[in-house]
């Protein structure tokens, strides 16, 4: 049995990474939906059925969950899979199975507070605001998940949206790195024009961002927080999981990448975070 981990390409590889380093013993399937990357531009059912049939791979190749390391389809999918799918899916499989997502994790980091906490609402003059970027693909600043959800729970913290429509697609092609920096740098101007000033701390709600988080941070002003989805997602699977001893993760340290893509070798950016070249099988 083993941890299945979800992306439509190589952002997810960053949650992974960290995931690897927690659990060493661990097996995992790595699982990138290429031939329909990116996710970010599409319509709503579509990003459900994709993310459907990405956790169905998954459970055959015999995963117990499958952490959807992609923003993209947990707030579009995720809650939807869960209220219509996966019950009658588990009678089907007869056996305990579990899609988690990566969202509720970052909120959890960037309000302090666990999920089930909300906010009561008092109509307090709030003194200071705390001023949060999230910078995502187009589907997920639709979603408006972020903004709804830390509302909810922190009235002192104001979230102020920026989809990056070419950004996922560019890092996917290995795009050159000064059109990066060059298209990081207009999105984080075109939130600090908005906002009126800099953000105080941001998250990087794509998992592609991670990867050219150092230009990110490089964008914005020294000292800038970023929410980082990698950690968040690794503390709250290991409470998870801790919690669901029926979610079995194996204990062979298997490592599996499939592709729907052109299976082989991943380009050069994905082997410079993951610290060596990393091979594709067929999905
Ligand atoms: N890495 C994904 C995310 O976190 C999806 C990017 C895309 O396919 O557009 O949103």
């Amino acid at each position: 049995m083993a941890i299945g981990v979800f992306d439509s390409g190589v952002g997810g590889l960053t949650v992974h990474h960290r995931l690897v380093e927690r659990f060493p013993n661990a097996d995992f399937v790595y699982l990138a939906d290429q031939a329909n990357a990116p996710y970010g531009g599409r319509p709503g059912e579509e990003i459900v059925d994709l993310t459907r049939a990405g956790c169905i791979r998954l459970f055959e190749a015999g995963c117990d969950v499958v952490v959807l390391a992609c923003n993209t389809a947990a707030s579009v999918a995720l809650r939807r899979l869960q209220q219509t799918w996966l019950p009658r899916y588990r009678q089907q499989l007869g056996r305990p199975v579990n899609v988690l997502g990566i969202v509720v994790p970052t909120i959890e980091a960037a309000t302090g507070l666990p999920w089930e906490h909300e906010a009561e609402r008092r109509g307090e003059k709030v003194e200071k605001l705390d001023v949060l970027a999230v910078f995502s693909t187009p589907a997920t600043a639709r979603s408006r998940v972020y903004e709804i959800e830390i509302d909810k729970r922190r009235q002192d913290v104001a979230v102020f949206s920026e989809p990056c429509p070419e950004l996922a697609r560019m890092i996917e092609q290995n795009a050159p790195r000064d059109d990066l920096v060059r298209v990081v740098g207009e999105h984080v101007q075109a939130v600090t024009t908005r906002i009126g000033r800099a953000p105080d701390r941001a998250i990087l709600g794509c998992t592609h961002y991670e990867i050219v988080a150092d230009l990110f941070q490089a964008a914005l002003p020294a000292g800038v927080p970023l929410i980082r989805q990698p950690d968040a997602t690794a503390d709250a699977l290991a409470l998870y999981l801790g919690r669901h001893p029926e979610f079995r993760q194996g204990d062979g340290g298997g490592r599996r990448f499939l592709t729907t893509g052109r299976p082989g070798a991943q380009h050069s950016l994905v082997e410079t975070f993951w610290g060596a070249p990393l091979s594709f099988e067929p999905a």
